[in-house]
Formats: C-alpha cells, structure tokens, sequence
C-alpha cells in the first residue's frame, strides 16, 4: 500500500511509506542486534532494489520503434536524460549499490557529511556530481533520516549546484526528521520504508537500526 500523506502530530507530511511485505520483512531482520555485517549488507542491497521500484513508478515513458523476430512496433521506453542518483557518504553507498543493479545506467554523485557527535550538525567533506545534473531527476540515498540536518544539507548543496528535480530515499525516518525535512525542502518527495517513534538524546533513531554505517562497513 502506499501512503502519500500521513498525518503526525497534526502535521500534513509529504511521505510515502513503502510497506510492501518484503521490505518490511527485511527490515525487521536488518534491525536485529545479531544480524552479520555481511546480511546486512546484503539486506542493504535487496531493499534498495524494491524502494528503487516504488520511487520510480513515475518515470515518463515514450516510443520507440523496434524490431521484434515477428514484426516491427512503437515499444515503451523511458523517456529523457538517465536519472542521476547521489548518495550520502558514507552510508549512502549501500543503498546506491542495489538501486545501480536496477538502473545501471544512471549517473552518480557523491556528497560527503558526517554528523558531528556533539552537535548534530552536518559537515561537508566531499562533493561530486555530474555537470548536467539540472537536467536529470536526481535521487538522493541515505538509509537514515534522524534530525534530516544531512538530508537537509546535501538537498541543500545539490540545489546551489543546480540540481531541480529531486525525491530523497532513506530506509527509516524518525517524525521530527521528516518534520524538518518537509519544512526545508517541501518541493523534495520524500520515500522511506519505515517512521521509528523518535530519536534519543544523541540523535539516534528509536527502535532504529543503530548506526547505518558502522553496520555496512563493520567500523564499530
Ligand atoms: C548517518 C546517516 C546519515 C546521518 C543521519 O551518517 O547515514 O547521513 O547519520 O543523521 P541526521 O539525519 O541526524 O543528519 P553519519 O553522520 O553517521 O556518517 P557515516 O555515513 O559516514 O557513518
Ligand atoms: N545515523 C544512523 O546511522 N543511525 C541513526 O539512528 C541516526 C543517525
């Protein structure tokens, strides 16, 4: 099912939840204490292909003409530039990685934040994307959406750089990312496979996943 608006704490937000069975399946086990770095992964990777389906369920489509073994006819294919998808780094890149294996022909960009630990606040180290990315719908990845001050940020970097067409897709939310997010960027259709019930006093997601990247990339 897909909801489009759901109402939290009064406030009209601009979500889709996407709680296809599987996914939610998935996430469950990528939520458990004793689910290996290398499943995890993997569970990364699987889900990114399934919210990859939903976010671009309304990609334009035209015609083109070809020949089949038993006669020529005007075939769907999608229409305009390749898409362009920009992960945050570092986590970013296990959801880039099952969305690539869907459309391999995309374009990518990077953004490098870390959060500061005592602050929250969002630091930019890296940035990279294509020259025409004004041009392309761009998907932004990060699988965790706490305050949404990365979020906001890389949104933010990506407008001053030209980017306009964009959607952000993260595997969890926390209510008061979303909040913010909607508020700075209310242009930007934001996609997620689950809102936690709140974040705690460092920022982190609850029930959550712990840390995104340390569950990648084994780092803790
Ligand atoms: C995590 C996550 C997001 C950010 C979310 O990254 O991947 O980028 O935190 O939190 P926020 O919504 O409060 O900004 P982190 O800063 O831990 O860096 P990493 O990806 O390098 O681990
Ligand atoms: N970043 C993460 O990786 N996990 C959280 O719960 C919050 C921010």
């Amino acid at each position: 099912m897909k909801v489009d608006k759901i109402i939290t704490k009064k406030l009209r937000m601009n979500i889709t939840v996407v709680d296809h069975p599987l996914i939610q399946h998935k996430l469950t086990l990528m939520r458990r204490t004793d689910t290996s770095i290398r499943t995890f992964r993997e569970l990364v990777n699987e889900i990114a292909m399934l919210l990859g389906y939903e976010v671009t369920r309304d990609l334009a489509l035209t015609t083109k003409e070809i020949q089949t073994p038993l006669e020529k006819m005007d075939a769907p294919i999608i229409a305009g530039k390749k898409l362009c998808f920009v992960s945050i780094l570092r986590a970013g890149n296990g959801l880039l990685d099952g969305l690539l294996r869907l459309m391999p022909s995309a374009r990518v960009g990077h953004v490098g934040l870390y959060r500061d630990p005592e602050t929250l606040i969002a630091v930019e180290y890296y940035y990279k994307v294509p020259s025409d990315i004004g041009e392309r719908l761009t998907i932004v990845v990060d699988p965790m959406l706490a305050t949404a001050n990365s979020a906001i940020a890389a949104v933010d970097r990506l407008k001053d750089g030209g980017a306009k067409k964009m959607k952000f897709v993260c595997l969890l939310a926390a209510p008061e990312g979303v909040a913010a997010f909607n508020e700075a960027h209310p242009d930007v259709d934001l996609y997620t496979a689950a809102v936690d019930r709140q974040l705690n006093d460092h920022g982190y997601i609850l029930p959550g996943l712990g840390d995104a990247g340390d569950r990648i990339y084994g780092t803790r």
